[in-house]
This record gives C-alpha cells, structure tokens and sequence, in this order.
C-alpha cells in the first residue's frame, strides 16, 4: 500500500464515514430485490449508478486504476471485482457478490454482500452462511488495545473448521477520503501480531472465503479475480470504526443484524 500512516479520523471527519457508509448499505438494500433469475450483471450496475447520482454520490469504483463499471458484480468462482456485462445473466441457483463504494461529500462506504439468485444449493447456502458469521467474527474482535492479527485468526479458525479456506491475495483496507489506504486487514493470521488498533481508525473486513482451494487468478481482462478450482467462493464486507468501547460498523442499516 502506498499510504503507510495509519489516520485517526476526527470527529467530523467519522460523521461524513457515517453519512457515507450508510448510503453505501442503502443502496445494496436498494439492489437486493433485483436479484432474481434473468436480470443482468449490466442491469444491476446500471440501476446502482442511476441511484447513486439521485442520491448525490459518486461510485468510487467507476474509473477507479481503470475499473470500467460502477459496481462489483462476482458470480459463483469469481472472487472478487468481477466486471458487470450484459451477457451474464443471473440463473437459479447462482450465488453474487454486490460490492459497491460510495463517495459522500468526499468519504467512502465499502460494502458487500453474497445473494442467492432463487434457492441455493446445500453447499452455497453453507459457504455463504459461514463467510458472513466470518465476518461477524472479525467484527467481534475489533476494539482499542487490541491487534490486527487477532482479526484475521478468528476469521481463519471459523473458516477452516468447517473445512473451507480463506483468500490471501485481498485484504481489508483503510478507507476514509481514500478508497484504499492503511492498515492492510488480512483475513487469516495470528493472535497478538500485527498492529495495535486506536480509536478513530477506519477500515473494512472483506473476507473472501472458498469451498475448495485458497489460490486465486486474475483473469485476462485484468480485474475478475476467479479461484484456481474455479470452486465457489462468497464474500461479506462492512466498513467499521474503532471506537472507545468496542467497534461502530457504519455500512449497516438500523433493521439489519
Ligand atoms: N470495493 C472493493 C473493495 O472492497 C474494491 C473495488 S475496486 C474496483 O475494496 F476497482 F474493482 F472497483
Ligand atoms: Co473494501
Ligand atoms: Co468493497
């Protein structure tokens, strides 16, 4: 990463992450019913940039190192930043991962979350259902005085006791007036290493979890990043601050668990 300081976010500054964060988790609420056999990767794209720009927000992602779309759409083996198209149609059956990032008055909200496309498979609905207690795990770990490390061993323990494994090549960022930025959150790791967090720290958890191998390969279109096994993989991300107590997650809606 190329900002290697660790910013503490003034009080101001976490109130426009707040305002930011919660258009973020608006808009996949806005976009979960979309999600059904027939409709297109493009048209949910499409549909996020239109209720991006009424809302008065920009998709950090659209222009973003190149990134061509506003909104990441990863379906079944694609693990993460796969490109919305016209030709992929979602079918029954399938699983996707809505990543979106939202500017607000110059702060970004990064969040994810797997859908089922109609009824999942046994296995997809596990997967699924294991990445995101994964990441309610990471979350969990998240307070003052405590290591990053601690983060990504709770992920991974969770993860590979029910026998799946966990991303390397993508990690949770620092995020504030800049999209990526330090500390680098792996989503695997050890107890008591990695730095200590401070209240006012933001950042995202994002673990990438696979049903068969951890290895990863980025496709020839340079973005959509595919399992070697081309096995299914899901993933979940909420952009959170280090607070006084505990953790604030600022990409979750009030009626959301
Ligand atoms: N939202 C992704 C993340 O969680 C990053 C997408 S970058 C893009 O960090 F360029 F692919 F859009
Ligand atoms: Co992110
Ligand atoms: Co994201």
């Amino acid at each position: 990463m190329k900002n290697e300081t660790i910013v503490i976010l003034s009080s101001r500054e976490l109130d426009k992450m707040r305002k930011a964060g919660r258009l973020a988790a608006e808009l996949l609420h806005h976009l979960e019913p979309m999600v059904k056999p027939g409709v297109s990767t493009l048209q949910l794209n499409d549909e996020a940039e239109r209720w991006t720009q009424a809302h008065g927000a920009k998709s950090a992602p659209l222009g973003y190192h190149g990134f061509p779309k506003s909104i990441c759409t990863s379906v079944n083996e694609v693990v993460c930043h796969g490109i919305p198209n016209a030709k992929q149609i979602l079918k029954e059956g399938d699983i996707i991962n809505i990543d979106v990032t939202l500017i607000v008055d110059g702060y970004h909200g990064d969040t994810s979350k797997t859908f089922f496309v109609g009824t999942p498979s046994p296995t997809a609905k596990k997967l699924v259902e294991v990445t995101h207690e994964c990441l309610c795990r990471g979350i969990a770990e998240v307070k003052p005085g405590a290591r990053i490390g601690n983060i990504g061993a709770a992920i991974q323990e969770y993860a590979e006791s029910e026998g799946f494994s966990v991303v390397r090549d993508f990690v949770g960022h620092g995020v504030s007036n800049i999209f990526h930025t330090a500390p680098e959150i792996p989503h695997y790791g050890t107890r008591g290493k990695g730095k200590l967090l401070r209240a006012g720290m933001v950042f995202t958890i994002e673990p990438m979890i696979n049903l068969g191998t951890w290895e990863v390969e980025v496709l020839s279109d340079k973005w959509t990043a595919v399992t070697r096994d081309r096995k299914l993989t899901a993933q979940f991300e909420h952009t959170l601050a280090v607070t006084e107590n505990g953790v604030e997650i600022l990409t979750m809606l009030d009626a959301e668990s």
